[in-house]
């Protein structure tokens, strides 16, 4: 096997178990259903997960788009040890829903799996966050692995134990916290991501660096058009960095009761976005960026950042092609859609801003004038 490019381990640390974050690039590992490649090549993915299989029983969990570019070469190398079975779901934020939660269900009654199945997530968020979400509620919780194959996916919802669907009024109202054997990050998987999905990644990568860390943004300054370009080492690296802040987080605050929720930068916002345009309209990365602009305007309006603060996270977004206004939403709907948000207490909006570049806060010490301010502001 060729040596990867690049290959780091980390530790998540939680309350139920400790488990390994491998980031690697695995040049064999695309396209692995190629099937002149020999059977070293395509076992790299499953080589590197089978020692997190507890038990014989497999449910690999992907959709469409995924499995014709990944499942077969996998499927095949874990045949040799397990009892594998697949359920390939529709692809789409759509579908990130109650019905394709049952379809994994059906499949694991049909096979008669039980206790001792562990369910492996092939694909991006929407994939990962059912997958952990039926492997969280099936038979009271069985095992699962993911393989993040989106930017997105890897340096932030393959990480940490959330799971869950989507409600028809409101994202990821339906959930559990239920975490991972192993994260397996191969970053080769991003060479048939879609550009428009790099960049929906990348929002999130960005939202790192302002909640958490000035230096990091200015390194992704100097490191973005590598990374647009598909440059996997510097990819990795950025995948690295966001998931060690990721683990460090969860480690401290695995439920959310604090930290964790800085987590949520410009997603208040960004939810609104996408539930208001219709799940799969906007990319979550892409109503995330956007809100982020506007919960840094909200920061500038209280006087924490200032009009150059603002101007600089709206250029690193627009460098890789990530909107920076919202589409036209009333005002009264946007705060309505807001009410549903899982950071409201007691009524009152809570909003994660920016008190400096690196530096966030959970607050709802804000005059109410001031977000309606705001939202009034978009495309017409
Ligand atoms: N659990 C968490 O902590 C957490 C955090 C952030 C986001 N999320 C969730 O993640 C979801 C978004 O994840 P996402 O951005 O990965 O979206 P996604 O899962 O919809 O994937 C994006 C698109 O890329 C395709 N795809 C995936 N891997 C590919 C590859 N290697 N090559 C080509 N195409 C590929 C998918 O089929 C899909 O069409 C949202 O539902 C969001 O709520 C969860
Ligand atoms: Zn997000």
């Amino acid at each position: 096997m060729a040596t990867p490019l690049f290959h780091t381990n980390l530790t998540v640390k939680t309350q139920s178990h400790d488990y390994p974050i491998v980031i690697t690039e695995n040049s064999n590992a695309s396209r692995l259903n190629n099937s002149s490649g020999n059977s070293t090549e395509k076992s790299s993915m499953a080589s590197q997960i089978a020692p997190y299989i507890i038990g014989r029983q497999v449910l690999i969990v992907t959709n469409e788009t995924v499995a014709p570019l990944y499942l077969n070469a996998l499927q095949k190398a874990l045949e040799s040890q397990f009892t594998v079975k697949v359920c390939v779901l529709p692809d789409g934020e759509q579908y990130k829903n109650q019905s394709s939660i049952n379809q994994i269900y059906d499949a694991l009654m049909v096979e008669h799996f039980n206790r001792d199945v562990t369910l492996i997530a092939l694909g991006g968020g929407v994939i990962g966050d059912m997958t952990g979400f039926a492997a969280a509620s099936f038979m009271r919780g069985v095992n699962f692995i993911q393989i993040p194959t989106t930017l997105l996916s890897q340096v932030d919802s393959s990480v940490g134990g959330k799971t869950g669907i989507n409600h028809a009024q409101g994202k990821n109202m339906i959930g559990a916290f239920w975490q991972p054997q192993m994260v397996l990050a191969d970053m080769s998987t991003l060479k048939t991501l879609p550009a428009r999905e790099l960049s929906a990644g990348l929002a999130e990568v960005i939202k790192y660096a302002l909640i958490m860390d000035a230096d990091f943004l200015t390194w992704l300054e100097d490191n973005l058009p590598a990374m647009m370009a598909l440059d996997l080492a510097v990819l990795g690296e950025a995948v690295k960095r966001c998931c060690q802040y990721k683990a460090d987080i969860v480690a401290q605050d695995e439920r959310e009761s604090g930290v964790r929720a800085l987590l949520n930068f410009g997603h208040t916002f960004g939810h609104v976005i996408e539930t208001h345009e219709g799940y799969g309209n906007w990319l979550h990365g892409e109503a995330v960026a956007a809100g982020m602009v506007q919960a840094a305007e909200l920061s500038q309006k209280l006087g924490w950042l200032t009009s150059e603060d603002v101007v600089r996270i709206k250029r690193v977004l627009v460098l890789v092609n990530l909107p920076i206004t919202p589409p036209a939403i009333d005002v009264q709907t946007a705060l309505g859609l807001m009410g549903h948000d899982k950071k409201v207490k007691h009524g009152q909006i809570r909003l994660i801003l920016l008190k400096s570049l690196g530096e966030a806060v959970l607050t709802n010490d804000f005059d109410a004038e001031l977000l309606t301010q705001v939202l009034s502001q978009h495309h017409s």
